[in-house]
C-alpha cells in the first residue's frame, strides 16, 4: 500500500503547523527554518504496523479512521483538520464514527492553541459528527506504554469525557484492556476542561514541579463540608 500524501508540517517543536511546500520557512513561525517534509521515515520492516504484530497493517490516515470499531486521533492537533478533511469528514464519511481523541492544543507557554474553545475534542465532532470521546490525553506517552501502568496507590484513572453512552462504553473497555480505572468525566462539553487541566499539568511537568502533591487524598475532601464544591 503506498504512503499518504499529506501536508508536511513543521518540524519545529511546539510548532508543527501546518507548512507551504513551496516555501522555505515555516507560515506561523516565518523567522526560524522550516524542515518540512512529508517522506516517511520507515522502511517497510520498521513501520510501526510491523512492530505491532499480526493483525496490524499500513494504511492512509483516511483508512485507518474508517478502520474498526474506534480511531484513535494521535497526531499533533494542527494536522487533525486536514486528516479530517482528507478522510471526507465534510461529507459525512465520519458521522457516527467512534473517534478517540487523545491530542493536547498545547502551545508556546503551555497555553491552549484553542484559545477560549471550543476546544480539540468539541471542534472534531463539530467537523465530523463522530461519537468523539477525549481520553488518553492527561498522562505521557511513556506512561501509556507501561504493561500496566499500575503505581504505587493503584492502576491510573483515565478520566473520559463524551456525549455517547456506546461510545464511552468501549472506551471504557479499552481503558481496562490497558490496566487502568476509566473515570466518567461527563459529556463532551468538559472535554475543553479535561484539555486546560492537560495543559496545566504539561506546564508542571515540563517545568520540574510535581502536581501529584496538589491533590490531597479524596477521603478528606470526602470527609468534609463540601458545599462550595457543589454545582451550581
Ligand atoms: N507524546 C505524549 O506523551 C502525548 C501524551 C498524550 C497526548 N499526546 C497527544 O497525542 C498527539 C500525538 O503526540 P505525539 O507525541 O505522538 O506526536 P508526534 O511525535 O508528533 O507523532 C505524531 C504522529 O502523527 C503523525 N502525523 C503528524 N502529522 C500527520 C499528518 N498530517 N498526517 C499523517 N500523520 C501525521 C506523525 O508522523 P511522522 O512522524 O511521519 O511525522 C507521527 O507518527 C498530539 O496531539 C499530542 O498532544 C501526546
Amino acid at each position: 500500500m503506498s504512503l499518504p500524501s499529506r501536508r508536511p508540517l513543521c518540524r519545529r517543536p511546539l510548532c508543527r503547523s501546518a507548512s507551504s511546500p513551496s516555501s522555505p520557512s515555516c507560515p506561523s513561525c516565518s523567522s526560524q527554518p522550516c524542515a518540512a517534509t512529508n517522506a516517511s521515515p520507515y522502511s517497510t520492516d520498521q513501520r510501526p504496523s510491523a512492530r505491532i504484530g499480526p493483525g496490524a497493517r499500513p494504511g492512509t490516515p483516511s483508512q485507518a479512521l474508517l478502520f474498526g470499531d474506534a480511531a484513535l486521533l494521535a497526531v499533533d492537533h494542527g494536522a487533525v483538520a486536514g486528516l479530517l478533511d482528507d478522510a471526507g469528514a465534510a461529507s459525512g464519511a465520519l458521522r457516527g464514527r467512534v473517534l478517540i481523541d487523545c491530542t493536547n492544543a498545547v502551545g508556546p507557554g503551555f497555553l491552549l492553541t484553542t484559545g477560549e474553545g471550543p476546544g480539540a475534542a468539541r471542534t472534531v465532532a463539530a467537523a465530523t459528527g463522530a461519537r468523539v470521546v477525549k481520553a488518553f490525553n492527561h498522562s505521557a506517552a511513556s506512561v501509556w506504554a507501561l504493561d500496566p501502568p499500575v503505581f504505587a496507590d493503584g492502576p491510573l484513572a483515565v478520566p473520559l469525557c463524551g456525549d455517547d453512552e456506546a461510545a464511552l462504553a468501549l472506551v471504557r473497555t479499552l481503558v481496562r484492556d490497558l490496566g487502568c480505572i476509566p473515570l466518567d468525566a461527563g459529556g463532551l462539553d468538559r472535554a475543553d476542561q479535561l484539555e486546560a487541566m492537560t495543559a496545566f499539568l504539561i506546564g508542571l511537568w515540563h517545568t520540574g514541579q510535581d502536581p501529584r502533591p496538589m491533590l490531597p487524598p479524596f477521603a478528606a475532601v470526602a470527609g468534609t463540608d463540601r458545599s462550595g464544591l457543589r454545582e451550581a
